[in-house]
């Protein structure tokens, strides 16, 4: 069984990484949604809100597809679940650099582990967790960002935010 872990802050988890994800579960039989919590870095969702928030947007899905949060190193982590393979989605190229660095740490920490990029849909290649947030933030609307449940929690935190 081909298993891959996507990994990311998911601070929201917006319809960009729901596109990613989808368009993974085509290419692997078990996805691990991997929430990273991450003490140095101040995220606006704590890992249990972005897991829990991951958690209802995939719940109707089949039973492919696993939100876990973990700590330490992403190959680890890989190692830990099972993965060959990390998936990352890339918008532009802006991305690039920051994904290379990733992946060459990645592919020297561990030769077990491959790297898949999938390039974001059009529609979602401006659209990062930052943007929704700061969208959310000065009281945007957020409908094309973010799935309903992740709008709720990010009206919770900004109640400001447009709908
Ligand atoms: O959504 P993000 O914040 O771009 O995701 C970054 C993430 C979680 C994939 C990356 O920070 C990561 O893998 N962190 C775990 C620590 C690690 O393994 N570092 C070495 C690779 S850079």
């Amino acid at each position: 069984m081909k298993v891959a872990v996507y990994p990311g802050s998911f601070d929201p988890f917006t319809y960009g990484h729901l596109d990613i994800l989808k368009r993974a579960t085509c290419l692997f039989d078990h996805i691990i949604i991997g929430v990273l919590e991450n003490p140095s870095k101040s995220c606006l969702f704590s890992p249990g809100e972005r897991v829990e928030m991951i958690g209802e947007v995939i719940k109707d899905w089949e039973e492919n597809i696993r939100v876990i949060h973990f700590n330490g190193l992403l190959v680890d982590f890989c190692k830990k679940v099972g993965a060959c393979a990390i998936i990352r989605g890339l918008r532009a190229v802006s991305d690039y650099e920051y994904e290379m660095q990733m992946f060459s740490v990645n592919s020297q920490l561990s030769k077990d582990v491959e790297t898949v990029f999938l390039m974001s849909s059009p529609r979602y290649s401006f659209l990062s967790s930052s943007i929704a947030r700061e969208i959310a933030q000065y009281g945007g609307n957020i409908n094309s960002l973010v799935p309903e449940n992740v709008k709720e929690m990010l009206i919770e935190k900004f109640p400001q935010a447009g709908d």
